[in-house]
């Protein structure tokens, strides 16, 4: 599938195969897929806690506003933005700057100007952490849905969810912000998906 057609493909599509299962490693492939995504100073501040227990989903769908698809699509991939994920000491910040160092691209003894421009970029407030965590992991989602699209899935991302409910019911740490939910599945044998909805033109994109 060229780029055009996952494009094409890619919807939010409501109703799933409940008889049809997603094998693990696919679901391995498309994560680690989407885990190309660009992210700010390649920090990759996402994780993702994957929903496939009956009873995990029936727990969801009740916090999802009683959506269908929660419980229908075989897996719901819960999406975690880490609102600290630009600070000293994050694992994966420190896989991040060891990789740097490692390539050549900085040296160990800029560790504290790296801290200082990631201080002063996404730790100036508690806007701009959320705003850090929201951007990058949303790009991840993004690139979830697509590789989803490209390896014959069928996605729904969701936002219709009590957030401080589910941080509760999956005991998600406070770091995390939850962007989105992702339904993952195949489609119901001969349900039919809505005509694709209204989208702007290119003059009214662009903003004079
Ligand atoms: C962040 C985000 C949250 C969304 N939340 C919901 C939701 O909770 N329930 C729902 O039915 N659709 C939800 N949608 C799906 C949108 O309605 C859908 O993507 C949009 O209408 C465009 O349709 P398409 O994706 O099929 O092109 C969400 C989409 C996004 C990107």
């Amino acid at each position: 599938m060229n780029f055009d057609q996952i494009i094409e493909k890619r919807r939010a599509v409501n109703f799933f195969d409940t008889e049809k299962d997603v094998d693990e490693s696919l679901l391995k492939k498309i994560i680690l897929e989407a885990g190309n995504a660009p992210s700010s100073y390649n920090l990759q501040p996402w994780k993702l806690k994957i929903i496939r227990t009956p009873e995990q989903k029936e727990a969801l769908r009740k916090l999802a506003f009683d959506q269908p698809k929660v419980t229908e699509a075989p897996v719901t991939l819960m999406v975690l933005a880490d609102r600290d994920g630009w600070k000293e000491g994050n694992p994966t910040m420190e896989k991040v700057f060891a990789d740097f160092v490692k390539a050549g691209k900085m040296q160990e003894e800029q560790r504290e100007w790296f801290a200082g421009a990631r201080q002063a970029l996404y730790g100036r407030d508690a806007e701009a952490a959320q705003a850090f965590a929201n951007k990058n992991s949303s790009l991840f989602a993004m690139s979830l849905m697509f590789s989803a699209t490209a390896n014959g899935l069928e996605s729904h991302p969701m936002d219709g969810f009590d957030h401080e409910g589910v941080r509760k019911e999956f005991n998600i740490p406070d770091n995390y912000w939850i962007p989105m939910l992702i339904a993952i599945g195949y489609l119901k044998p001969g349900a039919q998906i809505y005509p694709k909805g209204w989208r702007q033109s290119f003059e009214e994109i662009i903003l004079d």
